[in-house]
């Protein structure tokens, strides 16, 4: 039976990437989104992978979406925890919404779709969780006081958690990518990015496949003894 794996935000981005790779390796896929219908159906067309709308920031959608999920595809055993936001803002000007979103998305979003997961991974003795951190939890970033704090936040929460899974045949990895070809930082004004790849030792950005093959990696039997690791993903731009 192929094993189920979720990938949260998968509709789009790194996470679609992700969702489509490990679809390709034989995992029955499923992907969450926050509510870019057009996109999640545009991706659902594509790839065949269902795609489930609810909020990773509020716990009881994650456990009636996980449950959904749950109905359609069995017992999730692949979790990407991949959903996240950006609230960029000098913290002079940061307000406390540009700082809640990112927090309640970024780091509570990971508590409210591993928690709900956890015993039903405990009991059947395997899990895979892999949360998708950043450069920026690792070495901070101008504007984002909130994003570094939760990012980092994610790194502490996976090696806390995979010191409990361990014994359970549970991994818990994060893995850090640099800067990435999505919408989120095509965002950024083309000005701006090309200072960003001028910093990036091998020349250019990520693009999503390059994070999908590390998540594939952290989600196999091969990796059953890599946990609480960090994997950093960044073109050489910043050496941990
Ligand atoms: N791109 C980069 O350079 C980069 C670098 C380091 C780390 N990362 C991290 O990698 C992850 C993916 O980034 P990306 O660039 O692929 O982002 P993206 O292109 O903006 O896509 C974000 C995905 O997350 C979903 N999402 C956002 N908020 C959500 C919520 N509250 N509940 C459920 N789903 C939610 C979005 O759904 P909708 O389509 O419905 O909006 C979308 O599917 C993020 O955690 C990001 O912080 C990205």
């Amino acid at each position: 039976m192929a094993r189920v794996a979720l990938v949260t935000g998968g509709s789009r981005g790194i996470g679609a990437a992700i969702a489509k790779h490990l679809k390709a390796e034989g995992y029955s896929v499923a992907a969450s989104f926050a509510g870019n219908e057009e996109a999640a159906a545009a991706f659902t067309e594509e790839t065949g992978i269902p795609a489930y709308k609810w909020s990773v920031a509020d716990y009881d959608e994650c456990v009636e979406g996980i449950a959904k999920v749950e109905a359609d595809l069995g017992p999730i055993e692949v979790l990407v925890n991949n959903a996240g936001i950006t609230r960029d803002a000098p913290f002079h000007k940061m307000t406390r919404e540009q700082w809640s979103e990112v927090m309640d998305t970024n780091l509570s979003g990971v508590f409210n779709m591993t928690h709900p997961l956890w015993n039903g991974m405990r009991e059947r003795k395997f899990g895979r969780i892999i949360n998708i951190s950043s450069i920026n939890g690792q070495k901070g970033q101008f504007a984002q006081a909130n994003y570094s704090a939760a990012k980092a936040g994610d790194i502490g929460f996976t090696k806390a958690l995979a010191q409990e899974g361990a014994r359970a045949g549970i991994t818990v990895n994060v893995i850090c990518p640099g800067y990435v070809a999505t919408d989120m930082v095509m965002a950024v004004p083309e000005k701006v990015r090309d200072s960003i790849i001028a910093t990036i030792p091998v020349g250019r950005l990520g693009e999503p496949e390059d994070i999908a093959r590390c998540v594939a990696f952290l989600a196999s039997d091969d990796a059953g003894f890599v946990t609480g690791s960090t994997l950093t993903a960044n073109g050489g731009q910043y050496m941990t």
